[in-house]
C-alpha cells in the first residue's frame, strides 16, 4: 500500500508539469495562457505558429502519462504493485496535468497525456485511439471535436476488445472512463463554441481568449 501511494503521488508530480508552459518559456515564446484559447496545451501552442513547440509539448505531456504505466509494468511486480496502481498512477498523472500542483493547479484538457496513459496501457489501444483523433482532425478541421470523439471511443475499445485482444482488468476500466469524462468535462467551452460555430479550425491562426 505504500508503495502503491508513493507511485500515485509520483505519477501526480510528473503529471504536473505542464510541458506546454514549460516548453514555451524554453524556447521563448509566450506563454500558451495568455492568447488563444488560453490553453496550455499542444494544440494551443501551435497557435504560437511553431510547428516545433507543438510536436515536443505534444511528445512530453503524453510520455509523462506513458512513462509511470510503463514503470509499473517493468518494476511495479518487484515493488508488490498490480494493474489497479498501474490504473491509478495513469490516472494520477492525467489530473497532474488538469489540476498540476506546480502551476496554480491551472492545468490543460488532457489529450495528450491520456493518449500516453492508454499506450501504456496498451499499444494498440492507443493507436486506435490516436488513429481516431487524426481521421476526425483530417475530416472536420477541429483538434477539440477529434479530441472529445477520441475520447469517447477510448474505453469504448478497451471494452470491445475485452476478451478478444485482452482481458479488460475493472481498475483499468474504471480509470479509462474517469479520463474520458474528465476530458468531456474540460472542453466545456470548445463544446459550446463548435455549437455556436465559433471553435478555431486546425491550421488557421489564433484566436481570442475564451
Ligand atoms: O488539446 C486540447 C484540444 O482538444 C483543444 O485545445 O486550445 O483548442 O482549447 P484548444
Amino acid at each position: 500500500a505504500l508503495y502503491s501511494l508513493i507511485a500515485v503521488i509520483a505519477a501526480y508530480l510528473i503529471g504536473s508539469l505542464s510541458f506546454a508552459v514549460i516548453v514555451s518559456r524554453t524556447m521563448g515564446l509566450n506563454d500558451p495562457r495568455t492568447y488563444g484559447s488560453g490553453n496550455p496545451g499542444a494544440t494551443n501552442v501551435l497557435r504560437s505558429g511553431s510547428k516545433a513547440a507543438a510536436a515536443v509539448t505534444l511528445l512530453l505531456d503524453a510520455v509523462k502519462g506513458w512513462l509511470p504505466v510503463m514503470l509499473i509494468k517493468w518494476f511495479g511486480a518487484d515493488f508488490g504493485l498490480a494493474e489497479g496502481t498501474m490504473a491509478m498512477a495513469g490516472l494520477a498523472a492525467f489530473l497532474g496535468h488538469l489540476y498540476p500542483v506546480f502551476f496554480g493547479f491551472q492545468g490543460g484538457k488532457g489529450v495528450a497525456t491520456a493518449l500516453g496513459v492508454l499506450l501504456g496501457i496498451s499499444g494498440w489501444l492507443g493507436l486506435a485511439t490516436a488513429l481516431t483523433w487524426l481521421i476526425m482532425a483530417v475530416f472536420f478541421r477541429y483538434s477539440s471535436l477529434a479530441s472529445l470523439v477520441a475520447a469517447i471511443f477510448a474505453p469504448v475499445y478497451y471494452v470491445l476488445c475485452s476478451g478478444v485482444v485482452w482481458y479488460a482488468e475493472t481498475p483499468v476500466t474504471v480509470a479509462i472512463v474517469a479520463m474520458a469524462a474528465l476530458l468531456v468535462w474540460r472542453h466545456r467551452e470548445n463544446i459550446q463554441r463548435l455549437m455556436a460555430g465559433k471553435e478555431s479550425k486546425l491550421g488557421k491562426k489564433k484566436q481570442d481568449a475564451a
